[in-house]
């Protein structure tokens, strides 16, 4: 059975200019009905709508803005801004420190930003130096414009660009994103690291969940405890059963120039946790140096040749 998450359906967007669609309600029940999943039929049928059935733009992104608020606040409590500094720092100094690597600045681009909390957070701490710009993108044209409008309120340096990342006139150095990867299933997955690796980028670190056995049972814990919204709860809950295995996310990242690196595999992380664990990408002659700057840590960091237990 595909398992949807709520938010995937009710917007839809032209996936290069980001141009908003109309969603029938009915279309969405039906299609969550079909697969079995009467209690997301039932969120969205409380959705309003206007004489021809089709759901409100502006409602639905007051909701999503709202349910993203409190995702915000679960990434707050989970520490996802120092889990991603501790693997980006040492990917940022592999590539200051790597004669072949273009001289800075250099760019960080969040691929599907929404509230853009991991840019405005990395802003905030100043935590990556000065010589790397930072770059929200997203699709929703509600979330990107909510996150600029809480990084001007918080005056911070950072930019949000509303559009399809990889339509962006200017390159990253390293691309990243929370919480993305498992939107993106089969094709589309490939797709998607390809599209990196045929880009001037130097490097990708996308953190998702771990696909770990309790993983569902854990978001079911998080997400019941601390979002509101029946929607949030619902999607948390999902993604964690969409999560991407080890071994699917290194086939898919081993695009063409492009060492793919899974950091923490299943093996070595606690199960009892619902974690967020990066994919990595680098071009070949960054391995040996993002492995120096990490130094202890890059035990936990296996290729597609190396059996999880590896990194334990
Ligand atoms: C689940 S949200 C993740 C939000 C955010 N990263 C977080 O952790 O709260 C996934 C986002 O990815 C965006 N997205 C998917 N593909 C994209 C693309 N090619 N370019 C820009 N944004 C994209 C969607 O619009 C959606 O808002």
């Amino acid at each position: 059975m595909h398992q949807y998450e709520i938010s995937d359906l009710i917007t839809v967007v032209e996936p290069h200019s980001g141009r908003r669609l109309p969603v029938r309600r009915a279309d969405v029940t039906r299609l969550l009905r079909e697969n079995g999943d009467r209690r997301a039929a039932r969120i969205v049928a409380e959705l309003p709508v206007d004489r021809d059935g089709v759901l409100d733009p502006h409602a639905v992104d007051r909701l999503l803005i709202s349910v993203h608020t409190e995702l915000q606040r679960l990434s707050e409590e989970l520490r996802i801004g120092e889990r991603l500094i501790h693997v980006l720092r040492p990917l940022f100094s592999a590539i200051r420190s790597t004669a072949g690597a273009p001289s800075g600045p250099y760019r960080l681009v969040d691929v599907g930003c929404g509230l853009g909390y991991l840019v405005r957070w990395l802003a905030a701490t100043g935590a990556l130096g000065a010589d790397v710009e930072l770059v929200g993108v997203d699709l929703d044209a509600a979330l990107v414009g909510e996150a600029d409008r809480l990084a001007r309120a918080e005056g911070l340096d950072c930019r949000f660009v509303h559009g399809n990342v990889f339509d962006l006139p200017e390159a990253a150095t390293v691309y990243v994103s929370t919480g993305v990867l498992h939107h993106f299933r089969g094709a589309a997955l490939t797709d998607f690291f390809h599209a990196q690796a045929a880009s001037p980028a130097q490097a990708f670190c996308h953190f998702d969940i771990a696909a770990t056995r309790l993983a569902p049972i854990g978001a079911w814990v998080f997400h019941r405890a601390r979002m509101r919204h029946p929607l949030g709860r619902h999607d948390g809950v999902v993604s964690a059963r969409r999560a991407h295995s080890d071994e699917t996310l290194l086939r898919a990242a081993a695009a063409p120039g492009i060492r793919p690196l899974l950091y923490e595999p299943r093996g070595s992380a606690n199960p009892f946790c619902t974690t967020l664990r990066p994919v990595i990408g680098v071009r070949p002659h960054l391995e040996a140096p993002l492995r120096l700057a990490l130094g202890r840590a890059a035990r936990r960091l296996v290729g597609p040749e190396q059996p999880a237990e590896a990194a334990r």
